[in-house]
């Protein structure tokens, strides 16, 4: 193949260490030291967003977790309702298309049927309404490139294992951005939120390698899950979405069964799940939904639950022997919080699939991109 494994047994380990250089690809160019280029989205970018009263996000997958990343973003950070949605279900009912809307596709390789279908559709309502169309894509010259009006490229560079790992994480920089670039535009973010958010994202690389170098102590955890069937993942705010792609990880190279949960929810259905056969991975960042999230945690314990936290320094989850803890990263924001914390989940399913013997980088009955329904 073109592109090389060098030290590494696998492309998704190989594609997970490039994840430090993937983000400062897509930023490159696209911030100054303090601010977003809205020009990365297109020179007509700028107008075309002084239109926008919503944001309507697609796509399928793993692009679909940084969408729903990105909708608590919206709404919480600027204000501006943000809905998403897989596109295989929105391209079959009737969705109400609302004046304004910017309907955004993200795909890595920019040729999922669905996507495309979804994309399509929306279009043939632009004689009668303002929705201006943007995709967030891998792959210059790609179907959804040349059928949107605006496009950013995320310069992940060529993801070959099927399970998306760096084309995940330059999605999630790339929709930052564009929070950014829409409130400002829009008025609903001032000079000082945009700096900091650039800051956080310039730190995010050295995040990232953070979160790498536990590569070892992750490798050890995947030994729980050498003899289980099941797994739980639990998340709140956007821990949830993150919580959802550490699940899908999981299922798509390890074949173990697994779900995630808002946390709020295991007292409505999962709790009766637990014991001690269903290992159960919290994910715990320091910010303002901890404590709601360390009662949860609390809960599982009591019904004997072998729990997984990921956590930061100063989250301080617990030191009893059900709980087993990795801080992965110092302190992180809103923005960066996410990136960080999906990245030890990667490492996660890694090992587990290695434990396993399956086939990492092609798993069974998945391809790498969906171009038929
Ligand atoms: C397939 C791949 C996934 C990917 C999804 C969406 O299922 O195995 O890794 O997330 O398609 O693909 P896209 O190229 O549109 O992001």
């Amino acid at each position: 193949s073109a592109v090389e494994l060098g030290e590494h047994r696998h492309y998704m380990h190989k594609e997970i260490f490039e994840q430090p250089q993937a983000v400062i690809d897509t930023l490159e160019g696209r911030v100054t030291k303090d601010t977003v280029l809205t020009s990365a989205f297109g020179h007509q970018a700028e107008e075309v967003f002084k239109t926008v009263k919503q944001v309507q996000i697609i796509a399928c997958g793993t692009s679909y977790h940084s969408g729903l990343v990105a909708k608590y973003w919206f709404e919480d950070i600027i204000g501006l309702p943000c809905q998403v949605e897989v596109a295989s279900e929105y391209r079959y009912r009737n969705p109400v298309v609302q004046d304004g809307t910017l309907f955004v596709t993200i795909s890595q390789s920019g040729e999922t049927a669905d996507t495309l279908a979804a994309l399509q559709q929306i279009k043939k309502l632009k004689s009668k309404f303002n929705i201006p169309t943007l995709t967030i894509c891998n792959v210059p010259e790609s179907s959804l490139t040349r059928e949107s009006d605006l496009t950013f490229l995320t310069h992940a560079g060529p993801e070959i294992g099927v399970a998306s790992t760096k084309a995940f994480t330059t999605q999630l920089v790339a929709l930052s951005l564009l929070l950014t670039s829409v409130g400002k535009t829009l008025g609903l973010m001032d000079a000082k939120q945009e700096q900091k958010i650039v800051h956080g994202l310039l730190k995010l690389p050295g995040l990232v390698k953070q979160a790498l170098a536990h590569e070892d102590e992750i490798q050890e955890i995947a030994n729980c899950f050498a003899d289980k069937h099941n797994a739980l993942f639990l998340g709140r705010g956007t821990m949830y979405p993150i919580a959802m792609e550490g699940a899908l990880k999981l299922k798509e190279v390890s074949y173990i069964h697994a779900e995630a949960y808002p946390a709020g929810e295991l007292k409505h259905g999962p709790l009766a799940l637990i014991d001690e056969q269903i290992p159960v991975v919290a994910i715990a960042p320091k910010d303002d939904l901890l404590e709601k999230l360390k009662s949860n945690l609390q809960e599982v314990k009591a019904r004997g639950g072998q729990m997984i936290v990921f956590e930061d320094e100063e989250s301080g989850v617990s030191s009893d022997k059900e709980f087993k803890v990795v801080k992965t990263t110092t302190n992180v924001g809103r923005i960066t919080a996410p990136i960080t914390f999906n990245i030890p989940l990667q490492l996660l399913s890694y090992h587990v699939a290695l434990i396993k013997g399956t086939d990492v980088d092609q798993p069974r009955n998945l391809a790498k991109s969906v171009t038929v329904e």
